[in-house]
């Protein structure tokens, strides 16, 4: 399989370089500056480097940089912003810094005719987000793009298949982005695109089965997009091998619970147990208000009896989950010597002893998993669901959490969800739910006057949920929603709507 370094350096933007590059059905992996050599750049058979932007200046003496050996290995190479000064810096160019000489955001550039440039206009728009810039090209390195204020806003060297850009062709600000970095990708590194979701489906289906052999499979599924399109994937293999394990601790939004039931016992061929802990889950969060403590009793519960079912019944053969990716990737920023731990990997305890731990969807992003899953069969509403928190409504009830009050917020929720279905809002948020705060307020229904909860709905807006935007739902559907919880739902006589952005707020309540 052909595959593209992403090198990273640290800039914000490097993921998106490598689901870019993937996007033009090419594999692209992200490494660290400082966890690959150059011998193993070339042995392993990389097709092409891509250096990334990066925070820093080249001056600073604790930047990153990297082997000048690169330069002379033989491997198509592309810098991008921090990337493109540093290829400047390393081969003898001159990068300099002038109070006058930044850029930020759109800026119109100027490109001569290249096979980078191919299919491309002389003139069109750009991303720019850099301080330094490059004023003299490094010697055997001609400038084929420039701006305004930045004289090599692109450069090459053809002789070693050297390019390097001081703009973001990875941004959908920079005009012709994805045709610049499908000709490096085509026309410089010479690849044919043989990364494809079916023959991705075939091969990890295969090699499941060959792993696998007569063995069984445990996975836990949560109902969320990753473990779902993990146990679609593993049954295609194995089929009633696999066990999938449903922690359902009555948390989940209405219906959900039977819904993930229906969609894995009656779509695809495997195990399925289900286990209702309800009662157990809200025995341990009696009279507990602090989210924090709630977050921890919910997580220490739902692994005490998901490992519990496993060491009564499953505890051999193989553990699977749903890690992706960007759950893999170390940062290039800072101490890159840490793997980021995340709630995807399961620590599996010692007393548990599995042939190996199957991670299918270990080199896919997140939309690379969702392909997959529209692929496998998986019903839309489950392969494009929201993000959902682990610890469920358990941090959407504020305060104590009770049987009743999850009713209340589920039924409350419920009408909100129909009602962005049925206007055609629901994909364009990012994420919105109902949150019950635990307000009593007086209100009046009929003659007589009432005293129950308030329920708020939370809309946001966002791309990495870092931060977000207060979703501007037109008024008449907020209304409905409104109108409706407040007729439908028993215990409810007002509804209020979250305006705050993130930040200074969360997405979540608590
Ligand atoms: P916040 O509230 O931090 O939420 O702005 C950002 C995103 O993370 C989700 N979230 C969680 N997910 N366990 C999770 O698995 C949690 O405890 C948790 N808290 C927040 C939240 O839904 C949003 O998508």
């Amino acid at each position: 399989m052909e595959k593209i370094l992403v090198l990273d350096f640290g800039g914000q933007y490097n993921q998106l370089i490598a689901r870019r590059v993937r996007e033009q059905s090419i594999y692209a992996e992200i490494k660290p500056y400082n966890k690959i050599t150059v011998d193993q750049i070339v042995s392993e058979g990389y097709r092409g480097v891509i250096f990334t932007g990066g925070p820093n200046s080249v001056f600073d003496p604790l930047s990153p940089h990297y082997d000048p050996a690169i330069l002379d290995a033989g491997v198509p190479l592309l810098g991008i912003c921090y990337g493109c000064q540093l290829i400047a810096h390393m081969a003898g160019g001159v990068v300099s810094s002038a109070d006058n000489s930044s850029e930020y955001g759109k800026i119109e550039l100027d490109i001569r005719d290249h096979a980078l440039f191919e299919s491309i206009p002389g003139r069109s728009v750009c991303w720019m987000s850099h301080h330094d810039y490059i004023s003299e090209a490094p010697d055997g390195f001609a400038v084929i793009a420039s701006t305004d204020k930045c004289p090599v806003a692109a450069m090459c060297d053809d002789s070693r298949r050297i390019y390097g850009v001081q703009f973001h062709p990875e941004v959908t600000h920079t005009e012709y982005g994805r045709q610049i970095l499908h000709n490096f990708l085509y026309n410089v590194c010479g690849c044919s695109g043989d990364w494809r979701m079916d023959s991705f489906i075939d091969d990890t289906v295969a090699a499941i089965r060959a792993q696998v052999g007569d063995k069984g499979v445990v996975l836990g599924l949560s109902g969320g997009v990753d473990s779902s399109v993990a146990a679609a994937l593993i049954s295609k293999a194995v089929g009633k091998q696999l066990t999938c394990v449903f922690v359902d601790q009555g948390l989940m939004r209405k219906d959900e619970g039977d819904f993930v039931e229906q969609t894995f016992t009656k779509l695809f061929d495997m195990n399925f147990v289900r286990i209702n802990c309800q009662d157990a889950f809200l025995d341990k969060l009696k009279g507990i208000v602090d989210p924090e403590e709630k977050r921890t009793i919910i997580g220490t519960e739902f692994y005490r009896v998901f490992w519990d079912k496993i060491r009564e019944s499953y505890g051999d053969g193989f553990f699977a989950q749903g890690t992706i990716y960007p759950d893999r990737i170390e940062s290039g920023k800072g101490d890159a010597s840490k793997i980021k731990t995340h709630h995807n990997q399961v620590g599996v305890p010692e007393d548990i002893h599995f042939e190996d731990v199957i991670e299918p969807l270990k080199d896919l992003f997140k939309d690379e998993v969702r392909a997959v899953g529209e692929k496998l069969g998986l019903p839309h509403d489950l392969v494009w669901r929201q993000p959902f928190p682990g610890p469920g409504l358990g941090v959407r009830v504020i305060g104590e959490v009770t049987a009743e009050r999850v009713r209340i917020l589920q039924e409350a929720d419920a009408i909100l969800r129909d009602e962005m279905d049925k206007n055609g809002y629901a994909p364009q948020m990012s994420q919105f739910f109902a949150v019950l705060p635990g307000v009593k307020t007086v209100g009046v229904m009929g003659d007589e006057r009432t005293y129950c909860e308030l329920v708020a709905i939370r809309a946001v807006t966002t791309d990495d949920f870092m931060t977000a935007d207060w979703a501007k739902i037109p008024y008449d559907i907020l209304g409905r929603v409104s109108n409706r919880i407040i007729n439908e739902v028993d215990r409810v006589n007002r509804v209020v709507y979250d305006i705050t952005s993130k930040p200074p707020g969360t997405v979540e309540w608590e």
